[in-house]
């Protein structure tokens, strides 16, 4: 049986409310089927328009075997490119970040201009063409401060979630923000691991004794069954909505992105230790009501969000092998918040750096528990991990659907 029809016989075969048997968690072949099917096809958050202040601005990334390059144009605008040289292939860009007036490769010196067509290249003789060796685009679209990046030939729409999203996102500003810091960390477990973790707070009580300070482990908050039959909840949204900050649970019908803004515990503003404000600056300048908790945002594949009154911080998930995954998390505050006068920054980032330890933790362990023979699909609790089943609906029914409609593709191969 190829790779392609036991993913297939699996999923149609696994038990709902369970998890997944233990090859789409550790086998190498699984890993490239879900890069091939919802990585490489999928918009992916890249990172934030304010990491790209001025034009030649870039950062980079990594998506599978793809090496992206993601830059401020000229005329503002941001763009994605393959970051593989059109000579011999070299990776263009290999810092993380930067500011250019041209792109040049290190190998060559093949100069690109910012809108990735081809400016110089040393003697390459007559009949060479110019114009047919520009950097290859990849799509690319911003939304209220946030960059997707998508691979595929012909990317789904973005408009569904821009309209969703842009409502929630807007008024907080994040396009004029500043990174205070930011964080990658390696998990040592499936890309799946990350976010069956990251969709529950039944493990909250017992591993996140900071973030469960402020942050509520009810379902209401992390699910993704609406909660405004919960009067609380009902309440902050009526409060939030009437100071013109859209609050109210909202998921597409497509089960990928939520967007939803909930109470913290206790009144908190911010995940700090003592739920006071973390950043005496505001976020946004737009933003002047009080108490609005924490707005969520979750879009699979690659990210989950919290923004708060004084700060926001973004996580952005990318698989590097069927056993690790890259974590990074960004610390975004008002752009001319000043570190030591607005801000500590130990006090700004301990808890999320803390609580992003402690899943680090957890995941390992699921991911090293599962690898054993002895390891079965479990059930999930249908109280507390409704956000799990729902990740893991949409993951199995998004490759489901993919594997029959793609049977007669051929596969890349990831080397
Ligand atoms: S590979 Fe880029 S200039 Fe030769
Ligand atoms: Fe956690």
């Amino acid at each position: 049986m190829n790779v392609r029809s036991e993913m297939l016989n699996l999923i149609r075969h696994r038990k709902d409310g369970y998890s997944l048997p233990q090859p789409f968690y550790v086998d190498q072949a699984f890993f490239d089927v879900d890069l091939d099917l919802i990585w490489y096809r999928d918009w992916l958050f890249a990172g934030h328009d304010c990491e790209l202040l001025k034009p030649g601005s870039y950062f980079t990334l990594q998506v599978g075997a793809y090496p992206i390059v993601v830059l401020r144009d000229r005329d503002g605008t941001i763009r994605a490119f393959h970051n593989s040289c059109r000579h011999r292939g070299s990776r263009v860009c290999s810092a993380d970040r930067g500011v250019v007036a041209k792109l040049v490769c290190p190998y060559h010196q093949w100069t690109y201009n910012l809108d990735g067509s081809l400016a110089f290249a040393r003697q390459m003789g007559e009949g060479f063409d110019p114009t047919q060796h520009s950097l290859k685009p990849v799509a690319c679209e911003s939304v209220a401060g946030y960059i997707f990046v998508c691979l595929a030939d012909e990317p789904p729409a973005f408009a569904p979630f821009d309209d969703l999203m842009r409502p929630y996102f807007a008024p907080h500003n994040l396009t004029d923000a500043k990174i205070a810091f930011q964080s990658t960390i390696i998990e040592k477990g499936n890309w799946k691991l990350v976010w069956e973790n990251n969709r529950e707070c039944y493990h909250c009580a017992g591993s996140h004794p900071e973030l469960c300070k402020t942050y509520s482990e009810s379902p209401n908050v992390t699910g993704v069954a609406g909660g405004g039959e919960d009067p609380e909840m009902a309440e902050h949204w009526a409060r939030c909505e009437a100071a013109g900050l859209p609050a109210q649970f909202r998921m597409h019908d497509s089960g990928q992105f939520r967007a939803i803004r909930a109470p913290l515990l206790r009144d908190a503003e911010s995940y700090t230790m003592n739920g006071r404000r973390a950043v005496a600056r505001g976020l946004s300048d737009a933003v002047d009501a009080q108490r609005i908790g924490a707005l969520m945002l979750f879009n699979y594949p690659t990210t989950w969000n919290h923004v708060l009154i004084d700060h926001a911080v973004t996580f952005r998930v990318m698989p590097i092998s069927p056993n690790e995954t890259a974590v990074t998390t960004k610390w975004l505050v008002h752009k001319d918040a000043v570190e030591g006068v607005d801000y500590d920054l130990d006090t700004l980032t301990h808890v999320w750096t803390q609580t992003n330890d402690q899943d680090r933790r957890i995941v390992e362990e699921n991911a090293l528990g599962i690898r054993s023979p002895a390891y079965e699909p479990g059930p999930y609790s249908q109280l507390h991990e409704g956000g799990v089943i729902q990740f893991v609906d949409w993951y199995t029914r998004t490759i489901e659907s993919r594997l029959d409609g793609a049977g007669r593709e051929p596969i890349r191969r990831v080397a």
